[in-house]
């Protein structure tokens, strides 16, 4: 669990005080195994949601306690946040600064109000997207200055950090069929960006890995479920208390 001892911690373990009626820490850490966070990253189309689906059972096998939850949303008022976001009539006009700001309040909520006060019980955390989201879609392909996301993003989550970010790297092409086959209809205001923008998003992906090699792993999505299942599970075992 990546939760310093500073002051972002003191607002977690003031939150997780709240939450579990005043026990922040009712067992001994002995007997409690550590919370673990693992988020998940990719463009559209990517197959993040079944590889999420695939290792919460196999943790819960292992008798983990998993909790699996989404960017933008995975609280109600993330999900508010996600609506304006992503279905908003007047979406288009949107400006890359406000879009930032709402991914970034949408986390904050998330990691406050679920993230942290799990990892607090030992829980292991699978977020679909996280904070590198927002550094790849708002900064490298938005083309917002990084010192400024990288900041907002770091206010957002204060010290909670993932232990391990899964990239599902499929060439830009094999997403974009994804997203025109989905059979959700008319594609959504995230998904109408052009070939240009989800190259930049790709390869964004690759820059962070590249920056992040012991925390960012990059995953060929075009592989067999079961493959990358497998390097998913070795990549958490080594990870694991
Ligand atoms: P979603 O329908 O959840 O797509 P996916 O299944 O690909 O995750 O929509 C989320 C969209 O929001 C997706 O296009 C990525 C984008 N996004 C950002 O641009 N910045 C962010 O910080 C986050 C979390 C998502």
């Amino acid at each position: 669990m990546s939760i310093a001892a500073d002051a972002p911690l003191n607002l977690v373990a003031r939150e997780g005080r709240k939450r579990f009626g005043g026990s922040l820490l009712p067992m001994s850490t002995k007997a409690k195994p550590a919370g673990m966070l693992i988020s998940f990253e990719g463009s559209e189309g990517s197959g993040k949601s079944t590889q999420i689906s695939r290792l919460a059972a196999q943790l819960e096998r292992k008798g983990r306690e998993v909790i699996a939850t989404r960017e933008p949303g995975g609280t109600e008022i993330g999900e508010q946040i996600r609506g304006i976001i992503v279905h908003n009539s007047k979406g288009d006009e949107m400006c890359p600064e406000t879009e930032l700001l709402l991914f970034t309040a949408a986390r904050a909520q998330l990691v406050r109000e679920v993230i942290a006060p799990a990892l607090l019980r030992g829980a292991i955390v699978l977020s679909d997207r996280y904070l590198d989201s927002s550094t790849v879609y708002q900064g490298i392909a938005r083309n917002l200055a990084p010192g400024p996301v990288n900041e907002i993003n770091r206010f957002a989550v204060g010290t909670v950090m993932p232990d391990l970010t899964v990239v599902i790297d499929v060439p830009t092409e094999v997403s974009l069929a994804r997203i025109r086959q989905r059979a959700s209809g008319l594609p959504d205001r995230m998904e109408r960006q052009n070939i240009e923008f989800y190259t930049k998003v790709r390869e964004g992906y690759l820059l962070l890995a590249k920056q992040w090699p012991d925390r960012v792993v990059v995953i060929d999505g075009t592989l067999p479920p079961d493959a990358i299942d497998k390097r998913i599970w070795t990549e958490v075992q080594k990870r694991l208390a």
